[in-house]
């Protein structure tokens, strides 16, 4: 692994903006109170004790805050997080100087932790299980294996493909947490928090229009309050009210919807190409240019939460309203038959 590559990666996926905003306890963290509850206890439990952590994973579409809560847990165990991600760990050497590294108790974060090497995983096995990694030395007849003694770590997974996660390391994880979707007024806590980080006024009008329009997503209402104030602070005296927002937003071409552009292509795949389905997933996936675990995992659960799509046994249906979205008319299909 190269350090050049490495923070790279680190960059593309830690904007500073996201740093900037990004709570640092548990306090500050808004939503997914079952997740919270659960790692507050796990973190109690474990410095009671004085142990180090449980292995933790983190699963869910993008933005909903797997980095942030990693470094949380770090915060509230009061130990370093060593980070990287699946992609840059290429050979058990990687793995093996990252993990000797360690300080006991320490937290090991893999990012994309789905995209690791397959002969690399099959080391975390062990290292997370015994603390103790089995490397080869040579080739051929003068193979031999050393065995490396760990100190006691907890490894921190966070992964926006679930279903890719082969489900030994999976089994490996004493707590595995999926984060969902937050509703807006959760989203329009975390835009009122954010705000008042960047030193800008809103009302609750202005904060729940932000929210409206994030796709259920904490990252994308940073992002578009991000450019609220900028309008804000040239136009209306720093201050976001509901108007400005929806100024600002509107000129931006923001969808009042929140969806983003994948996922009216989907729709529209569903709608336009094949009456409204029910058709396959890899068929959309094929028609929309995207891989089909992305699209169940990080498009699918947004459309269905917010009711523009179903999952049936013969295939993806759209809604009446994801067909009133497109301002189409529906295509009447024929009515099945019961048996
Ligand atoms: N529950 C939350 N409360 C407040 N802010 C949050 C919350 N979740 C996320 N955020 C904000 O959203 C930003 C994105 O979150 P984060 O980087 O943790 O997402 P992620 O799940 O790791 O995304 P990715 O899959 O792209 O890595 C953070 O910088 C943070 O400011
Ligand atoms: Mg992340």
């Amino acid at each position: 692994m190269t350090a050049d590559r490495h923070s790279d990666e680190l960059n593309r996926r830690n904007s500073a903006f996201d740093n900037r905003l990004r709570p640092t306890d548990f306090d500050g963290f808004v939503g997914q109170e079952k997740i919270r509850d659960r790692l507050m206890l796990a973190v109690k439990a474990a410095k009671d004790r004085g142990e180090p952590l449980d292995h933790v994973l983190f699963s869910g579409p993008p933005g909903l805050g797997k980095t942030t809560l990693s470094y949380i847990l770090g915060e509230a165990m009061g130990v370093s997080v060593k980070t990287t991600s699946g992609p840059v760990i290429t050979k058990p050497g990687d793995l093996a100087g990252l993990l000797t590294s360690l300080e006991p108790g320490d937290i090991v974060f893999i990012d994309e932790i789905h995209r690791m090497a397959k002969t690399v995983e099959e080391y975390l096995y062990s290292a997370m299980e015994d603390y103790a990694i089995d490397i080869m030395l040579d080739q051929g007849p003068n193979a031999r294996s050393v065995r490396l003694d760990l100190p006691r770590f907890t490894l921190v997974g966070a992964t926006t493909r679930i279903g890719l996660i082969a489900s030994p390391l999976r089994a490996r994880f004493g707590l595995v947490n999926r984060l969902s979707y937050y509703e807006p007024p959760e989203l329009a806590e975390i835009v009122r928090r954010s705000a008042a980080k960047l030193g800008v006024e809103i009302d609750d009008d202005g904060a729940a229009e932000i929210a409206r329009r994030s796709r259920g997503t904490p990252r994308i209402a940073n992002n578009l309050l991000r450019r609220v104030r900028d309008y804000a602070q040239v136009k209306a005296g720093n201050f976001i009210t509901g108007e400005v927002a929806r100024a600002s937003l509107g000129l931006l071409e923001i969808d009042p919807h929140g969806l983003d552009e994948m996922d009216r292509r989907i729709l529209e795949t569903i709608c336009a190409k094949f009456g409204g389905g029910p058709v396959g997933l890899s068929t959309i996936a094929v028609s929309v240019g995207e891989e089909p675990d992305t699209i169940e995992e990080a498009y699918e659960p947004f459309l269905i939460m917010e009711g523009y799509l179903e999952r049936t046994p013969k295939g993806r249906v759209a809604t009446a309203q994801a067909w009133r979205l497109l301002g189409l008319e529906p295509v009447s299909r024929q009515p099945e038959f019961e048996l």
